[in-house]
């Protein structure tokens, strides 16, 4: 680099880096420009602590995070040597398109290849259903306490959120079918759902697709893998029959490629057209897409951490018993537990601890904490802590 422009760069920087009593910025006083009034109702998402955050804040050495659903087990072993022979593609654009994966997804589950919709992570597809489908005033239906990226998802296109309670945090079909109204315009369900681990079974799925004609339900089944219930619905069957839903799915939960984020849902072909229209052309990246399709062959990576899941929910389940805790059975990889006191206070002491968990107050249960099912070797540190804790904290 040039001393002339070294020097430029050092003199452009300096009101920014060194206090300069001598000389004002003009700029100290600018007018910072604000954002759209509404979107001011869209509280931030705050995600769970990172590892190394909470390692560098309480001087810890050993943290384990049981806080955002994650696969204690890694990554798909499988997705993982795809990528490592693919990493020096990555100066090329990914496809578009998703083509590869797209085809796989299209023989595996029995739909055309047209009905896929891909995205960057679950997450990027709620917020295109919103940008599609949503117009100032309409009605957005959902249950709370649930997944928080709906509520963004409804108000960033001034949509009227209305939420339905779960009673004994339980799907109630009746309570969902009063609820629609004709304002109601996209309906959108976690199945199971988070941070419950409940879900809607079959029967009461199709009541609520039959009173939903002319709506868009979204199903979202980012935990669908690891329903052990033989009751748990078969949401394509509906798809297939012609019912106007979209079904979510994600590789962030049961493959281990929460980093990669990827995820896609699958529905009517005119449903998916919409949504392109608005979709960015390369919104799902080459090391993404790479390990999707090779973690959808990892049948041993599956049956090990679903293996994994169910063993450690019985284990967790005896030690909240033990413990006289309320929980709820789950059909996730997560289980909300009361632990009837302030959750913030027993998630602070559980971080010095060297254990990240989630606190129920987010989701409107103060005395709840959801955590993450882990191997049984973190699952015994989670418990070990708590009861530490709990003994501690009153
Ligand atoms: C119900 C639900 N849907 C979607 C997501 C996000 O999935 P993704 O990582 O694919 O964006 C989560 C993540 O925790 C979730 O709990």
């Amino acid at each position: 680099m040039g001393e002339e422009v070294q020097t430029a760069i050092h003199r452009h920087c300096r009101p920014f880096n060194i206090p300069n009593s001598e000389k004002k910025s003009p700029y100290e006083s600018a007018k910072v420009m604000k954002g759209k009034e509404h979107i001011y109702k869209i509280a931030p998402y705050e995600p769970g602590k990172p590892i190394e955050e909470v390692k560098r804040e309480l001087g810890l050495r050993d943290v384990i995070k049981l806080a955002s659903n994650e696969n204690p087990l890694g990554p798909s072993p499988l997705a993982l040597e795809a990528m490592k022979k693919h990493l020096e593609e990555i100066s090329y654009y990914p496809d578009g398109h998703c083509s590869i994966l797209r085809h796989k997804l299209s023989q595996k589950l029995g739909f055309p290849p047209q009905c896929f919709v891909f995205g960057n992570g679950v997450d990027e597809i709620i917020h295109f259903i919103g940008l599609a489908f949503l117009e100032e005033g309409d009605e957005v239906l959902t249950v709370e306490p649930s997944f928080i990226r709906y509520d963004a998802s409804a108000l960033l296109n001034k949509a009227f959120l209305k939420k339905v309670t779960l009673p004994n945090f339980q799907y109630d079909v009746s309570l969902l079918l009063s609820a629609i109204s004709e304002r109601t315009k996209v309906i959108f369900l976690a199945n199971p759902n988070n941070p419950t681990g409940t879900f809607l079974p079959q029967e009461g799925l199709r009541q609520l697709i039959e009173r939903a004609e002319g709506k868009l339900l979204v199903l979202d089944e980012a935990y669908f893998e690891f329903a052990e219930d033989p009751a748990f619905p078969d949401s394509l069957s509906f798809l297939k029959e012609g019912a106007d839903i979209i079904v979510l799915r994600t590789f962030s939960k049961i493959y281990g490629l929460a980093g990669l984020r990827i995820g896609y849902g699958v529905a009517k072909q005119e449903t998916v057209r919409a949504i392109e229209h608005i979709r960015e052309p390369f919104n799902v990246n080459y090391l993404a897409q790479i390990a999707a399709v090779s973690a959808l062959d990892d049948e041993e990576h599956i049956r090990e951490t679903r293996k994994t899941i169910w063993e450690g929910k019985r284990y967790l389940y005896r030690q909240f018993e033990e413990m006289g805790l309320f929980y709820l059975p789950t059909q996730a990889n997560f289980i909300f537990v009361d632990v009837k006191r302030d959750s913030r206070e027993v998630f602070q002491a559980l971080l010095r601890e060297g254990v990240i968990v989630r606190t129920g107050d987010i989701f409107g249960c103060p005395t709840f904490l959801r955590v993450t099912i882990g191997t049984r070797e973190q699952n015994e540190r989670f418990t070990g802590a708590l009861k530490k804790v709990l003994g501690g904290v009153q």
